[in-house]
């Protein structure tokens, strides 16, 4: 299926016409794709409500999409290789067939287990191809996946669980990164001490590590499949029906679950993963993230098999057994597209050249970055050593709830300039607003990213709390979706993304809500309040700052505080949250009506020790003194 775009003249006037005519535009993409019914409506929106649907009525099972139509032309192409976390591991390739045929039992295993169309299925799983054959098994069968990335910790595993009341989760007994290996049996089996949804368990074994088993509820992943039927009815779906939730941290609160539906997002992950990387037949892309995220649900899994693409499925990190782990495997594989993150980058920079030119990188043909603003430094290294000078950076701009790639560069078909993610994909209508939400018309001017019309892949809900979908996203600027980004347009049409603007940190291209780690940290017995903010960190991008009031009249140690004080966020959320700085202080700046000056804390977390702008609305202003005498 062929949706590329192969000249900017092409984009231009691609784009030209998606604006014109968005319904005439997205229907003639529409079409290519395999439907058991053609839809009603092309598209039904307002953005007050807010209410978005794309191609309702219309009749589809995304897996028809990404499997059964490849099984006439391309059985026998790869779909998939598997590289393990150790080099010296066995690599696994599946065919198209294979991988139809898997997901085939897999769905089967689920419907064995009562999973019905709707049914929520959590999974928590290492990447391994049994994560992808269950993520697929689950569409296959309408069954809503939930992925809760394998970092996290069982209370954040718990609280996803419920918060989409799973009824089957699927595991392992533990998975292998670099030289650790992480028990993750133990984590689900703490995390379903406070879950009552949950009916069975599905364990693939990894580590070999004869987890405990609790008798009726779990169950062998591959001694559930062996014996099931490789052939399974695709249920129908609409267009509309719900594909997966994923949940993602916002500026309040706990994350919530972004809910995305079956038609509407099959276009777009398909659409975008061929322009953006101009994916060509027999190429072969790898897109690292982990298929916890946003980036491997729609470019590991859905995007490429839906283009029906060949891509490599890593179970590794880009430093094991050394920094040159990612180029071998590019080598290996004569990987043509290879997409990864900022932060990966600056960590690789840091090992110098030797462990890159050891490797052949000739096939490489694009490289793309996704999950953070991509600094100049570690743009032209990534362009000049990776990409060799001959590669196009694409610096994708997107988010967990556009679903797909929004802003970026189309491979060598769009000119390029270093931080700049480029122009918005056919059918994006990014615009910038100024404090008063009015559209910022003149060029080089900083203003808050939105976007005026809905895109097939736009999220649809907050899963279970549609109002807080509304507040979070539509409604600072009336008729409009807020990104939560800052922005610039440059006289040519191309966007920078400045960073976030509200409550919301990016480590390592990973979202935290300020808000969700202090709840983490407050609930430690020593902690009385806390204020999170973010700070530039040379390889994460940003730094977790925590400034925390602890209770006076307990005689510990301020070392064996601050160790317990992390460990609260290891527990709450995961490793991956672990606040890089945490600063003991007798008390947080606030106003007169006792809001927490952050703008205070943040200066002084990037460095400032003077200069804060206007203070007079500070209660206390020895506490900003005895901060800044303390600061780390
Ligand atoms: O701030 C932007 C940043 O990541 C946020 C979205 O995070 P998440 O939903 O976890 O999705 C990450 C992967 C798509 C955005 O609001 N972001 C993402 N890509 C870029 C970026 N910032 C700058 N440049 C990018 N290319």
């Amino acid at each position: 299926m062929d949706l590329r775009i192969k000249t900017f003249e092409e984009y231009e006037h691609a784009y030209n016409a998606s604006i014109a005519d968005p319904e005439a535009f997205w229907s003639s993409i529409a079409e290519k794709f395999v439907w058991y019914k053609k839809w009603d409506t092309v598209l039904d929106w307002n953005f007050e409500e807010p209410r978005v649907k794309w191609f309702e009525g219309g009749k589809l099972n995304i897996t028809e999409n990404m499997l059964d139509r490849y099984l006439v032309d391309q059985p026998d192409k790869i779909a998939f290789h598997w590289e393990p976390n150790d080099p010296e591991g066995t690599n696994q390739s599946i065919t198209y067939k294979e991988l139809y045929h898997e997901v085939c039992k897999t769905a089967n295993a689920l419907r064995s287990l009562g999973v019905k169309k709707g049914d929520r299925v959590c999974l928590y799983m290492p990447m391994r191809l049994e994560a992808i054959i269950s993520i697929i098994a689950c569409a296959r069968i309408g069954a809503v996946h939930s992925i809760v990335f394998a970092g996290f910790s069982s209370a954040a595993l718990s609280d996803r669980i419920n918060d989409a009341q799973a009824k089957v989760v699927l595991t392992s007994d533990g998975l292998n990164r670099g030289t650790k290996q992480v028990d993750l049996k133990s984590m689900v089996d703490e995390a379903l001490e406070s879950c009552d949804t949950v009916e069975s368990v599905i364990v693939l074994n990894c580590i070999d590590s004869s987890p405990n088993m609790v008798e009726g509820r779990d169950y062998d992943f591959n001694e559930l499949i062996q014996d099931m039927d490789n052939e399974c009815e695709p249920e129908p779906m609409d267009s509309e029906d719900l594909l997966f939730i994923l949940y993602t941290s916002g500026s309040t609160g706990k994350p919530k679950g972004v809910v995305h539906t079956c038609g509407g997002y099959m276009l777009f992950t398909a659409y975008s993963f061929q322009n953006v990387f101009q994916y060509q037949d027999d190429d072969v892309f790898w897109c690292t993230a982990d298929i916890g995220w946003i980036t491997g649900h729609s470019y590991i899994v859905y995007g490429p098999l839906l283009s029906g693409a060949t891509s490599i499925v890593f179970e590794g990190v880009p430093t094991y057994p050394d920094a040159g782990r990612f180029w071998q495997v590019c080598e290996k594989y004569k990987v043509n597209q290879f997409y990864t993150a900022p932060t990966a980058i600056r960590a690789l920079m840091g090992f110098g050249l030797d462990y890159v030119n050891k490797y052949d990188l000739s096939a490489l043909k694009v490289i793309g970055s996704v999950g953070e603003p991509i600094n100049e430094e570690a743009w032209r290294w990534y362009y000049d050593h990776i990409g060799k000078s001959k590669c196009p950076v694409v610096d994708t701009w997107w988010q967990t709830e556009t679903g797909g790639i929004m802003l970026s560069g189309l491979g060598n078909l769009s000119p390029m300039k270093a931080t700049y993610a480029g122009y918005p994909l056919p059918g994006i209508q990014p615009v910038l607003l100024n404090g008063e939400g009015e559209e910022i018309k003149e060029n080089n001017e900083e203003g808050y990213l939105c976007m005026k019309f809905p895109w097939p892949s736009i999220l649809r809900t907050s899963y279970g709390d549609h109002e807080r979908c509304k507040n979070t996203y539509f409604s600072n600027y009336e008729g409009y979706y807020f990104t939560g980004d800052g922005a610039k347009r440059d006289e040519n049409g191309m966007y920078r993304i400045i960073g976030r603007v509200d409550d919301v940190i990016n480590v390592s291209g990973h979202r935290f809500g300020t808000a969700e780690i202090e709840d983490a940290i407050n609930t430690n017995e020593f902690a009385i309040e806390s204020a999170v903010v973010g700070f530039p960190h040379d390889v994460k991008g940003q730094g977790i700052y925590a400034y925390v009031v602890v209770d006076n009249d307990l005689k510990n140690g301020t070392e064996e505080i601050i160790a317990s004080l992390s460990e609260s966020v290891i527990d709450g959320i995961g490793r991956i949250a672990r606040p890089d700085k945490i600063q003991i202080v007798s008390g947080l700046p606030k106003t007169r009506s006792g809001k927490i000056m952050r703008r205070i804390l943040r200066k002084i977390a990037e460095g400032e020790r003077t200069n804060f702008g206007d203070t007079s609305t500070l209660l206390d202003p020895s506490v900003v003194e005895q901060i800044i005498q303390n600061a780390l």
